[in-house]
């Protein structure tokens, strides 16, 4: 069984303490809510993201070539993670990234994207949890509203999030 990698044996996404500690408090002791680090491919990143679509493994090298990328936009790209500290596993994942606009005052959006958790754990309010920390990340940076899309069947679980429907969703697929 792996280890537990403490936050400070790691590289990470971004500052820990923009997540904020009253909501890492609502885990349980064995869960740990931390920034995305550079080595979460072997943590079984891939794996949970692939609960919500298709995620090819590129290989540890495009994965930590990704990685830097998102690091190099900095107070852009916030991604969480839950780890189960008893196998030091990824079991849930989300993102907020900040779009910075002309409109409203130069304001600053927040975009919700990939929210995942794995099947075992479904239903124990890791989702909650994640979207909690997000919106709360993207309020303290700035942002007048926080969106996101989703499914027609994952409107409920946005609601008890506290989001509510408001437009449409449009997309086109090369
Ligand atoms: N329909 C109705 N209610 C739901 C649903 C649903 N599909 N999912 C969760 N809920 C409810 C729960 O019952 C719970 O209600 P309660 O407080 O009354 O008990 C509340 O929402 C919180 O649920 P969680 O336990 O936090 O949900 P979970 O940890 O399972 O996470 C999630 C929900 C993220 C949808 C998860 O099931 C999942 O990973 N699904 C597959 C991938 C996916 O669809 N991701 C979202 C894509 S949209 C995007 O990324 C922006």
């Amino acid at each position: 069984m792996a280890r537990f990698t403490p936050d400070d044996e790691l590289e990470l996404l971004f500052d820990l303490k923009v997540i904020p500690h009253d909501i890492k408090q609502l885990l349980p002791e064995h869960l740990h809510m931390r920034p995305l680090a550079s080595t979460d491919y072997t943590r079984n990143h891939l794996s949970v993201l692939s609960v919500l679509t298709q995620t090819p493994d590129p290989g540890p090298a495009a994965y930590l070539s990704r990685f830097q990328v998102l690091l190099s936009i900095p107070n852009t790209y916030y991604t969480i993670v839950i780890i189960d500290k008893r196998m030091d596993i990824i079991v849930a994942v989300g993102c907020v990234f900040m779009e910075h606009k002309f409109i409203r005052d130069l304001g600053i959006v927040g975009h919700i994207e990939d929210i995942a958790v794995d099947k075992k754990v479904q239903g124990a309010k890791l989702g909650l949890r994640i979207i909690q920390a997000l919106t709360a990340i993207s309020e303290s940076r700035g942002a007048y509203k926080t969106i996101l899309d989703c499914s027609t069947e994952n409107i409920p679980f946005y609601v008890k999030c506290g989001y509510e429907v408001k437009g449409n969703e449009m997309a086109k697929y090369v």
